[in-house]
């Protein structure tokens, strides 16, 4: 049977908890999930794509159903390159609802053989960010709770 396909697009800055969930609700219903590093050159992040990238690749090193790519440009181009019958986003809360409304709405216009499928992040992790992550690490405080078990940030660092 064929393959189908879902891109997680996102900037990983870094991979969560969060992320991870939704990447284990997504193989429940796709055979391969690409978690796609939208690359933005004119916007330093705190990792590296290619940190990001590995960091991922790490993470899913014994499940051939995950990988990580880094991709510059618009993101249903990439899905549409990469063969992807579908956009994941998370959605966590209102106010990621009233952004992502507006960028499905953008890509079916563009891209109509795409669907954008929204998961909600489990509640246990809704409270979970990138930009906390962020934010906590450069005050000095260990962000291990937000990362998936076993991912030290250290090691991504530039
Ligand atoms: O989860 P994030 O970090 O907000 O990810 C945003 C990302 C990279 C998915 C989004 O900014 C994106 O898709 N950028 C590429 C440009 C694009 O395709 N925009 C949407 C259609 S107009």
């Amino acid at each position: 049977m064929e393959q189908r396909t879902a891109l997680f697009p996102g900037s990983f800055d870094p991979f969560t908890r969060g992320h991870q969930a939704l990447v284990a609700r997504a193989l429940k219903l796709f055979d391969r999930v690409v978690v796609g590093i939208g690359d933005n050159p004119a916007k330093r992040g705190m990792l590296p794509a290619g940190k990001r990238q590995a960091l991922i690749e790490d993470l899913y090193r014994g499940d051939p159903r995950v990988e990580a790519q880094v991709y510059t440009g618009l993101t249903g181009d990439f899905a549409t390159a990469i063969g992807a019958v579908a956009i994941i986003r998370g959605v966590r809360n209102t106010t990621d609802f009233e952004y992502e409304r507006t960028m499905e709405a953008a890509n079916l216009r563009l891209y109509p053989h795409l669907t954008t499928v929204m998961l909600f992040t489990p509640p246990d992790v809704a409270d979970i960010s990138s930009s906390t992550v962020r934010e906590v690490h450069a005050f000095g405080r260990s962000v291990r709770e937000f990362l998936p078990e076993g991912v030290e940030l250290e090691n991504y660092l530039p």
